[in-house]
């Protein structure tokens, strides 16, 4: 094994931490690395060439007020495979907000769960105002490059996806929207498209765009929401976007007297805007829906007059009823998938009658989706899903479902074992849809160690066929993505 070690960066925090979200699976790390030739437990396929990328919220000082885990800085992972052989990498994203924060050695602004007037800097970014743009929650790989972003809407942080090596604030030809961009970037492996929107508090309230393979800004479009919401995420097929209204935003009597307290208006249904990829305001196609909120779509795709979308239908976005494990989880109700209940659901868009069907495809509650990219915006069989530890933001499952079927194959990870958005890596010569390998990072707090899980995604429920044992337990993220050696070669 061969470790490169570097920092530690600066750190303001106690080593006893209990803070639920700075302690066990969300313990932080101060250290980033570059390791090669890792002790490993079976065998690294070598038809498996590309890099996994994890994106993490790493807490590092004390914050001004009261923590929330969306607060902590970037802290990317990659693990590359070539050959049969892997490295692993892990590098701070190189925010303004980061490198502001290492030189006062405390927070300077305030997170999501204070008031933004208790910041110590002069400005700040998000949807909100204010706010850090830590880069920590989404990553996708475009043009070759990984990028971080902030699902509050803030810049997009440029790193080689196999080193890690910081590349600055992304922008295109010069250009890049004044008021950010929202996590969940969305990249169609077949055109080189990457989709993308942003929200705001003042009308229209979200914008949507698009940049083409050559980083030529193609489309930019003001989708004008009824009000201000708080959207997470878009789908695309091959030839609509579909950004969303759900009733969820932030209280307007608050916004008026200068607080940010999330709402859910529960009389008010939810409504998709539909715009042809290289559409305009004018030709959007608005559909009404069941009053719900969705995280994370699973992926969208055209079957005849239909547009057929596929996500997870919150039953309780309230989190009405939510069972604390201890005091210390106050506040922390919508982290917990359980708490407000999303399960696979299927909408149908009639693009002749404009009639909106829906259904629940599943009893069973899950999140954070992931398919095979190169299925992207086409018809997909198989999502690969997350199962969430009761009252806790961490993963304990993974289920592989099959909507064609209707069934769901389950490996469930023993106690005290989470795991991180899991993704498909279609193997080289992939020729099925499930032809390939899931690939996670484990955090073992029982074990103090965090592995590299490879899968067969053909055989989830037989457990991993691979372990790459990391330098260091890593922390509990959200999001990740898979860039195949194809693409970043075609980059
Ligand atoms: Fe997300």
């Amino acid at each position: 094994m061969k470790i490169q070690k570097h920092g530690p960066v600066e750190s303001g925090l106690p080593p006893d931490d209990t803070h639920p979200y700075r302690s066990g699976p969300w313990r932080p790390q101060v250290h980033e690395y570059d390791a090669w030739d890792l002790e490993v437990e079976g065998h690294i396929p070598e038809d498996l060439a590309g890099v996994y990328l994890r994106n993490t919220e790493n807490a590092l000082f004390e914050p001004v007020q009261r923590y929330h885990p969306f607060d902590g800085d970037g802290l990317m992972h990659a693990m590359s495979f070539d050959n049969g052989q892997a490295r692993y990498a892990s590098r701070f994203v190189k925010t303004d907000g980061f490198r502001a924060e290492q030189q006062a050695c405390e927070s300077l602004w305030a997170g999501i769960a204070e008031n933004p007037g208790l910041a110590k800097a002069e400005t700040g970014s998000g949807a909100r105002t204010m706010m850090k743009d830590n880069g920590s929650t989404d990553v996708v790989v475009h043009r070759g490059s990984a990028l971080a972003s902030f699902y509050q809407c803030g810049k997009l942080w440029a790193m080689d996806p196999i080193t890690l090596e910081d590349q600055g604030p992304l922008a295109w030809n010069g250009w890049f929207p004044s008021d950010g961009v929202s996590a969940h970037q969305k990249v169609d492996a077949h055109t080189g498209d990457l989709l993308f929107f942003n929200y705001t508090t003042t009308a229209p309230y979200m914008h949507y765009g698009v940049v083409d393979r050559d980083g030529t800004l193609a489309n930019w479009t003001e989708i004008p929401l009824a009000g201000s919401r708080l959207p997470h995420d878009m789908a695309f097929t091959e030839n609509w976007s579909i950004l969303n209204e759900f009733p969820l935003g932030w209280d307007p009597q608050g916004l008026a007297d200068g607080y940010y307290k999330n709402r859910f208006f529960n009389d008010t249904p939810t409504r998709f805007a539909l715009i042809p990829r290289h559409g305009s305001t004018d030709q959007i196609r608005w559909f009404e829906a069941d009053p719900t909120f969705v995280l994370h779509w699973a992926n969208a795709y055209e079957d005849g007059d239909e547009v057929v979308l596929d996500g997870f239908f919150q039953h309780n976005p309230a989190c009405l009823g939510y069972e604390r494990p201890s005091p210390d989880f106050k506040g922390f109700e919508s982290l917990d998938i359980n708490a407000f209940a999303s399960r696979a659901h299927r909408w149908r868009f009639n693009l002749a009658t404009g009639q909106t069907r829906e259904e629940s495809l599943t009893d069973t509650v899950t999140e954070f989706p992931m398919i095979n990219g190169r299925y992207g915006g086409r018809r997909h069989r198989y999502i690969y899903e997350a199962r969430g530890a009761h009252g806790l933001f961490a993963f304990n499952g993974l289920i592989k479902r099959d909507v064609e079927s209707g069934t769901e194959e389950l490996f469930e990870f023993e106690p005290g074992v989470f795991v991180s958005e899991t993704v498909m890596a279609p193997r080289v010569g992939s020729r099925g849809e499930d032809d390939g390998y899931l690939i996670t990072f484990s955090i073992d707090v029982n074990a103090d160690e965090s592995q590299c899980l490879i899968f067969d995604a053909a055989q989830l429920a037989a457990g991993p066929v691979t372990r790459i044992r990391l330098p260091e337990r890593i922390c509990s993220g959200t999001h990740a993505t898979w860039a195949s050696a194809e693409d970043l070669a075609n980059a």
